[in-house]
């Protein structure tokens, strides 16, 4: 058990601080051991306070304290009170502004949680979103406190040539003892948690950006010497975010640096500090014998995330952590449209709806359910979840789709004008929306507050030229809310003529091919005039919302959408329904015992597909891909691992032996060494081909092994070694280990690819996985306290294996509960990450969900427990 049971913080609690801390003066004297911080704070009384007491608290963790004085008198012991998480100075001035010292000692060698100064190798770094700064000196650790920083860093010259922190730099100079000092001011106030500096060895590739204004920025990017020849993607994609920024939103960069670090250990993605981004390498690093196309993708996605919050997220800041999808939600909603508009945006929109779907509908529908803005938090660092992030930007989508992109645009103008330098709350955004559009948007504010995905169910009556559709909205109970009211969701909508193409309707009056109506009501009927004949409906088109989809259709009506759906979006769902339909049926027949068989309407579907010389390629790739596991399980009442997989491979072998030749054909037409080249044809290319490999891996035939093991040895591209290597490992090729040996001898100077190597032998789904998963905790490549390395084998096995991870026998279980265990104490944020896996315990049969609930409560009674795995796993139980 844990000490105490750990506070809840709620949102209607939340009071305007205390006191403002207008100006902030820090010095560090860095060392791996003992960082000695002295921080001069220049407080004052909030006139908006709500209280009467005359006791300044402020937050600390961890910290060792040296001395404290107010305007520069020394405090005695009795002037204020210590506890494990702040420290109260018993009376300060209330009429006039004062001056707070403080000096205190950290150690970032024992920091292992990586948050608050630690050691990544062998730089010094900081992370302080949410509340990592209180664990370097003590502060008013809130978002709504905001700060003018001046940074002084003192350090050995050798050892930390490299001094860097937020803004500025205004002075350098050296010191006795072969130290030296560099100070950095940050014009901009900000909340504590965008404070950021690095020290260390480090080399950096410099650019240049010249703004629409005609203001030059230097950009630099800061990293180990081994891999400065792994930037230069991530300098592009700054330079592409920057101009996107201007040209999409009118938004220009306002400091004259612009910097980025890549470190090894990083418990997240990236983060904004103002002027000076952290990041995971994964996210930086890339060359093209290293990083696969995704990889390349993903980095410019991040790289303009963290860019795109120097509006969305520091001129403009929350006021409190329950209005994280603020920022969070609305800036991954500007990658999304970005990678949308550097790529092909049905892709990017497949690819971001396929992961919302998969993941973020099966958090909502399960115990950890909250809405983008929770109401209730232990440990903030929780709440870093895929409904803040990617529902949070859904719904930001639905105002764009609502508005149209001009009045978003007028929107977001408002909003921006209206709160620049200021800490605020989902709800200006809506009401930014609302004043600039003129319009009303109060039912839509229910998507902030509701959580659970909604059930749309449609109907449909023809008759005499008129459609009518009958929509019913649902959601089911989440934790404590029971009950829904019904939500505001745009649904956008086109129909298909018998021969496939758009057939005009009138809708309120108006001649049109494609309408995005309104639902507000729980059961609502729209009338659609002037068609000639029934045609079939194209519903949700682009994902208008996010929502499950409930509508009668036949294989045929499927397949003909497939075929014809002038909506990118659609047509690929459409052959997804019709692989999940098909699916669903063979995992019947393996349930009643019956023996399977292949679908012909499906093979005929993929030949189409194969035999289509459309031009994005990537996207007929994508109309190639089957539905994951994890999506299928989360349509079935009781998850059936086994024949989910059993029935999925069912279906990719049949369509491999119907359709070997073509997919051969194909292969060899697109198989060309491009490497080096990541224009989207060569992307599409890669893409195509490797689907194809994949079908024909599924032969089990010494040509299939063949054509594996040649790409693999011939790859001069990490897209095309990969893919070849995943097809090896699995199948039964006989030259398995012979390739993960070669591939690791070959890479185990590089860590993301080291990683990669894990996460394959990780997922795989070949019988000796449990086995394998278990002798790499022993390799001495494998490191509990790197987060990426966790992950890569830890977290790939239970989120990404379902079959492995949810083996009968409950090894999978008691493995993650054993790594969770460890973890708690290392690092309670990867840890509570880790516990995920066990969330969706109640779709389970009843021995699994035993099993399940037997390593939760093995958590929950573990001693020391974190707030944060306590939260998670208690939570996961209720
Ligand atoms: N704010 C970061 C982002 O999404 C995420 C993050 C949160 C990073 C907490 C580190 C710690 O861009
Ligand atoms: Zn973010």
């Amino acid at each position: 058990m844990r000490d105490a049971t750990p506070q809840t913080v709620y949102l209607k609690d939340y009071t305007p601080p205390d006191y403002l801390i207008d100006q902030v003066e820090l010095v560090f004297e860095l060392d791996e051991q003992r960082t000695l911080v002295r921080a001069g704070l220049d407080v004052r009384r909030n006139p908006d306070s709500r209280s009467a007491s005359e006791a300044l608290t402020l937050f600390g963790e961890e910290l060792l304290l040296v001395g404290i004085s107010l305007d520069g008198q020394a405090l005695a012991a009795g002037d204020y009170t210590l506890s494990d998480e702040a420290l109260t100075i018993h009376r300060v001035p209330g009429d006039r502004p004062f001056r707070i010292d403080i000096e205190n000692i950290i150690d970032p060698q024992a920091n292992t949680a990586l948050e608050g100064l630690y050691l990544s190798s062998s730089m010094l770094c900081t992370q302080c979103e949410a509340q990592g700064f209180r664990k370097i000196t003590w502060f008013l650790d809130r978002p709504d406190v905001m700060s003018r920083f001046t940074t002084k860093l003192i350090a050995d010259k050798t050892q930390y040539p490299v001094l860097l922190s937020n803004g500025n730099k205004i002075g350098a100079g050296n010191l006795d003892g072969g130290r030296h000092w560099v100070a950095w001011q940050d014009p901009f106030a900000k909340p504590c948690y965008l404070f950021a500096l690095v020290a260390g060895q480090l080399e950096y590739v410099a650019d240049e950006f010249t703004t629409v204004s005609g203001r030059r920025i230097a950009l630099e990017i800061f990293v180990e010497a081994h891999n400065v020849d792994k930037c230069g993607h991530a300098m592009q994609s700054l330079k592409n975010a920057m101009r996107w920024d201007e040209e999409t939103y009118g938004l220009e960069y306002d400091l004259d640096l612009y910097m980025i670090v890549a470190v090894d250990h990083f418990n997240m993605g990236a983060m904004e500090n103002k002027g000076l981004n952290v990041f995971n390498t994964k996210f930086v690093l890339a060359r093209p014998d290293t990083a696969t196309d995704s990889d390349y993708e993903h980095i410019e996605g991040v790289i303009g995330h963290e860019y795109f919050h120097n509006w969305s997220g520091n001129r403009v800041t929350c006021r409190d952590w329950f209005q994280l999808s603020l920022k969070e939600g609305f800036t991954v909603f500007r990658d999304q449209q970005f990678s949308g508009d550097r790529s092909s945006p049905a892709v990017k929109r497949i690819e971001d709806v396929n992961m919302l779907r998969t993941r973020q509908f099966a958090e909502d529908a399960g115990p950890l359910a909250h809405p983008i803005r929770p109401e209730a938090y232990i440990e903030i660092n929780n709440f870093y979840t895929l409904t803040v992030y990617e529902k949070g930007a859904e719904v930001v989508r639905m105002l764009h789709t609502l508005l149209g992109a001009a009045g978003f645009r007028q929107g977001c103008d408002l909003y921006f004008k209206r709160h620049d330098g200021q800490a605020v709350t989902c709800e200006d955004f809506v009401k930014a929306m609302e004043d600039a559009n003129g319009v009303e948007l109060t039912q839509f504010r229910r998507w902030y507050s509701q959580a659970g995905t909604p059930v749309l169910e449609v109907e449909q009556a023809f008759d005499a030229g008129r459609l009518t559709l009958t929509v019913k909205q649902s959601c089911p109970p989440t934790p404590n809310q029971p009950e829904k009211l019904p939500l505001h969701v745009p649904i956008k909508l086109g129909f298909l003529a018998a021969d496939g193409s758009p057939a005009r309707f009138q809708y309120r009056g108006e001649f049109c091919e494609e309408a995005t109506v309104s639902l507000t009501e729980a059961e609502q009927r729209f009338v659609f005039e002037s068609l000639t004949e029934k045609p079939i409906v194209s519903l949700l088109r682009g994902f208008s919302a996010p929502v499950t989809l409930k509508i009668d259709r036949d294989p045929e009506e499927l397949a003909f959408l497939l075929s014809y759906d002038s909506d990118t979006f659609n047509r690929w769902e459409a052959g997804q329904q019709l692989v999940s339909r098909i699916i669903f049926g063979l995992i019947a027949d393996i349930q009643a015992g019956r023996t399977l068989t292949a679908n012909p309407v499906l093979t005929e579907a993929f030949r189409a597909i194969l035999a289509d010389a459309g031009a994005d390629l990537s996207y007929r790739a994508l109309l190639l891909s089957l539905p994951d596991e994890g999506y299928l399980g989360g349509q079935m009442a009781v998850v059936d691992v086994e024949a989910i997989h059993q029935a999925r491979e069912f279906v990719r072998l049949s369509l491999a032996t119907a359709l070997s030749a073509e997919f051969q054909r194909v292969y060899a037409e697109h198989h060309q060494d491009e490497s080096g080249c990541f224009d989207a044809s060569a992307v599409g290319r890669r893409r195509l081909k490797n689907a194809c490999l994949s079908y024909l891996t599924a032969l089990e035939k010494p040509d299939s092994y063949a054509l594996a093991e040649t790409q693999f040895r011939s790859a001069r591209n990490m897209t095309d070694q990969i893919a070849a290597l995943s097809a090896v490992v699995n199948s039964r090729n006989p030259t398995k280990a012979d390739c993960l040996d070669s591939f690791y001898r070959q890479w185990q100077r590089e860590a993301l690819v080291v990683d990669k190597w894990f996460t394959l032998q990780a997922t795989c789904h070949m019988p000796e996985t449990f086995a394998t998963v278990q002798s790499l905790m022993q390799h001495p490549a494998f490191d509990m306290k790197t987060p990426n390395r966790v992950r890569s084998l830890v977290g790939a096995f239970s989120q990404s294996n379902p079959l492995h991870f949810h083996a009968r026998n409950g090894d999978g279980y008691r493995f993650l509960a054993d790594r969770v265990i460890e973890l708690n104490t290392l690092n309670p944020q990867i840890a509570a990450r880790m516990v995920g896996g066990f969330a969706q315990w109640r779709r389970y049969d009843t021995d699994r969900q035993a099993l399940m609930t037997r390593e939760l409560r093995r958590i929950v009674e573990t001693e020391h427990l974190s707030k944060d795995v306590y939260e998670i796993a208690s939570k996961s139980l209720a």
